[in-house]
């Protein structure tokens, strides 16, 4: 058993601060919107885990084929003594990395679940003797501050889940991220990227309906924590390209005009029949725009790797 360490950064009570605040900002905007971590907690997660084994829903497996194939190089690459992987979850896709990284020595997965850190963070303590891991309770969008480990560091953001941020967000979180490295450490970060609409518009809207019942299920994350009234029938699910941003939008469309209670916020939300609410963006991108993105944040494009038919991007930068 490798010495297993975890360390909550967020007071107990961000979280649903930070619900509060998010809701309330969306709810009341126009047009309304939710930001997508809020899909995440543990039926959500599950629905997550069913949607990447949907036929339609090709990045986990595009992504799991560029990892199996270059982990050796990533390895080769970056030397790296320390893992720093954000938005970790179960840590599932990152063993095989771990198990490339010869010279491996900690491990640190970040995620805003504690439970999930705990789960995922023993169990690798326990299957890779002599791996340091040090989990990590933080919100990586908001601060970061690591251990002090050893380097060279790699920072992994896998999933494509950089695409769920707004360009804004996008360069305010490369940059934090660009702030944590040294001369020597690299970021190794996952891009879905843009294709044919069809295919991505059915990516998020699953011919088995999994995607709209994880798109809805933000709406019984209001109701268990913040008393809220939400009918999740009363909405349908929407997914579309937006050509101009290049990005996936899902949305929640309400069905008829009907006013939602958030006695939490002390607040009434009234919908429109038919009235549209943003409930996630995700940007798909091309090599040129990554290759700006990482380099307006102080990060040199070194690697740049797809699977066999150019879906999605593993890119490797360094500091
Ligand atoms: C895990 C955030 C990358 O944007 O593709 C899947 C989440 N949303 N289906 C994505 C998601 C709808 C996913 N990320």
């Amino acid at each position: 058993m490798s010495p297993f360490h975890l360390t909550r950064t967020l007071p107990e009570d961000t979280t649903g601060a930070a619900l509060r605040a998010d809701v309330h900002r969306g709810l009341t905007g126009r047009p309304k919107t939710l930001p997508p971590k809020w899909f995440y907690d543990a039926h959500g997660s599950d629905l997550f885990e069913k949607i990447t084994e949907l036929p339609e829903y090709y990045p986990t497996r595009a992504e799991r084929e560029i990892l199996l194939a270059r982990s050796g190089d990533i390895a080769a690459a970056t030397g790296a003594r320390t893992l720093v992987e954000l938005g970790s979850g179960s840590s599932e896709k990152t063993r095989h990395l771990i198990d490339a990284l010869q010279d491996l020595h900690t491990y640190v997965p970040v995620d805003v679940s504690g439970s999930a850190l705990s789960q995922a963070g023993q169990a690798l303590a326990a299957e890779r003797p002599g791996l340091d891991v040090h989990a990590l309770i933080a919100d990586f969008t908001a601060e970061l501050t690591l251990p002090d480990t050893p380097g060279p560091r790699l920072v992994a953001f896998l999933g494509g889940t950089i695409g769920n941020l707004l360009p804004a967000e996008r360069a305010a979180f490369l940059a934090s991220v660009r702030a944590l490295l040294a001369p020597g450490d690299a970021l190794l970060l996952g891009t879905d990227l843009v294709k044919d609409e069809e295919v991505l518009v059915r990516a998020y809207d699953d011919a088995a309906g999994v995607t709209a019942a994880f798109n809805k299920n933000v709406l019984t994350v209001i109701n268990r924590e913040l008393g809220a009234d939400f009918e999740p029938d009363a909405f349908d699910h929407v997914a579309l390209w937006n050509t101009e941003h290049e990005w996936i939008e899902m949305r929640l469309r309400a069905r008829t005009a009907q006013t939602v209670k958030v006695p939490a916020l002390d607040l009434a939300v009234d919908f429109a029949a038919g009235e549209e609410m943003r409930t996630e963006v995700s940007a798909k991108f091309r090599q040129e725009g990554v290759r700006a993105e990482l380099s307006a944040a102080g990060l040199e494009l070194a690697h740049w790797w797809t699977d066999g038919p150019g879906r999605f991007a593993l890119s490797l930068s360094v500091a």
